[in-house]
This record gives structure tokens, C-alpha cells and sequence, in this order.
């Protein structure tokens, strides 16, 4: 499944909360894949903040598939900060990481299912799962050591934050490493 873009540039950051958490983050452009994780600004601000520069009338996503909304691009292109709606029954592929990246729920469920890697058959095989609620975060590291695959199973709209280590024109392909599964 692919996901789509509404938007042709970047949402206006206006929010207090994301500004604050974009500015931190040009002021880690050094080290940016260890910063994220720690910081407060996207680890601790209240997820309902974190969402306000997404226009409600966005916020009910699209029927072809899970959307995306670029908030903010580092001009350096050290980073990508980027809204996701999901629809009840939209998922992401099964992926590993191009990049370092990681992601807030802000808004209702999103299921994670883990996958572990055959070197041996070059295939994914599901290993585990869990359940993420709004506030929870995850990072991932580049490869094969994180795969994945997210997708709302619940029965309301889900949106999440995702902050990726590319720049903005890099979204569409240098973030998600696709496998082949069991
Ligand atoms: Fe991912």
C-alpha cells in the first residue's frame, strides 16, 4: 500500500509545541538521530499539542490510503517531521528503516507488528506486536534490525508524528526499506 500526499508544501508550523520542538531540533543538526529520542519537546509535550497544525479538516485522513502531511523540513535537510492519518484499516508495508526515525502516537491506537529477519531466505517473519496509545513513542535505527509494520486495527481515525532523518523530497523513498515477507 502506498501513501499519499495532500499537500503540495509543508503545513505552517504555528503551534507553540512543534516550534519548539523544530527548533530543538536545528540546534542538534550535529547529532540529530540521538537527539530526537531525547528530547522533551517530542518525548513529553502533550500530544494535543503536537497536533494542533493539523487543520481539523484534514484530520479525518483519506479512503485510498494512509496520508501524510509534511509539518516541517530542515532547510539543511538533516530532518522531516511529518503527520500520519490512519484510517481504521490502513496500514503502512512491511518495512525496515533507511534512516533513523521514530514516531508519537497523538491521537488513538496504532498496532506496531514486529518482524524478525532470515538472512538466510531473505524474508521477514512476524514476531511479536504491540498496541500503541496516544502519547507512547518509538524510535528506530537504520536496517533490518527494526522492521515493521503500523496500521490503525481500531475502530477511529488514528494519527501519529513521524520524525524521519531525511530531507523532505527523500519522504517517498528514503525513509521505508520494504522486505519480503515469510
Ligand atoms: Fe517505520
Amino acid at each position: 500500500m502506498t501513501s499519499s500526499y495532500a499537500h503540495a508544501h509543508p503545513l505552517p508550523t504555528q503551534s507553540p509545541a512543534l516550534r519548539t520542538l523544530c527548533d530543538a531540533m536545528l540546534g542538534a543538526r550535529g547529532d540529530p538521530a540521538a537527539a530526537f529520542t531525547a528530547l522533551p519537546a517530542f518525548r513529553l509535550a502533550d500530544p494535543a499539542a503536537l497536533l494542533a497544525d493539523l487543520p481539523q479538516a484534514l484530520r479525518a485522513g483519506r479512503a485510498e490510503s494512509y496520508t501524510r502531511h509534511v509539518i516541517f523540513s530542515d532547510p539543511q535537510g538533516a530532518f522531516t517531521l511529518v503527520y500520519l492519518i490512519w484510517r481504521p484499516g490502513q496500514h503502512s508495508p512491511v518495512h525496515g528503516h533507511r534512516t533513523w526515525c521514530g514516531y508519537r502516537v497523538l491521537q488513538g491506537d496504532l498496532t506496531e507488528t514486529h518482524y524478525g529477519w532470515d538472512e538466510a531466505s531473505e524474508t521477514a517473519a512476524v514476531c511479536g506486536g504491540k498496541v500503541r496509545r496516544a502519547g507512547d513513542h518509538i524510535a528506530a535505527s537504520p536496517g533490518l534490525g527494526h522492521i515493521h509494520r503500523l496500521g490503525n486495527e481500531s475502530d477511529e481515525v488514528c494519527i501519529s508524528l513521524h520524525m524521519y532523518g531525511v530531507p523532505r523530497e527523500a519522504i517517498a523513498t528514503g525513509v521505508n526499506l520494504l522486505v519480503t515477507v515469510a
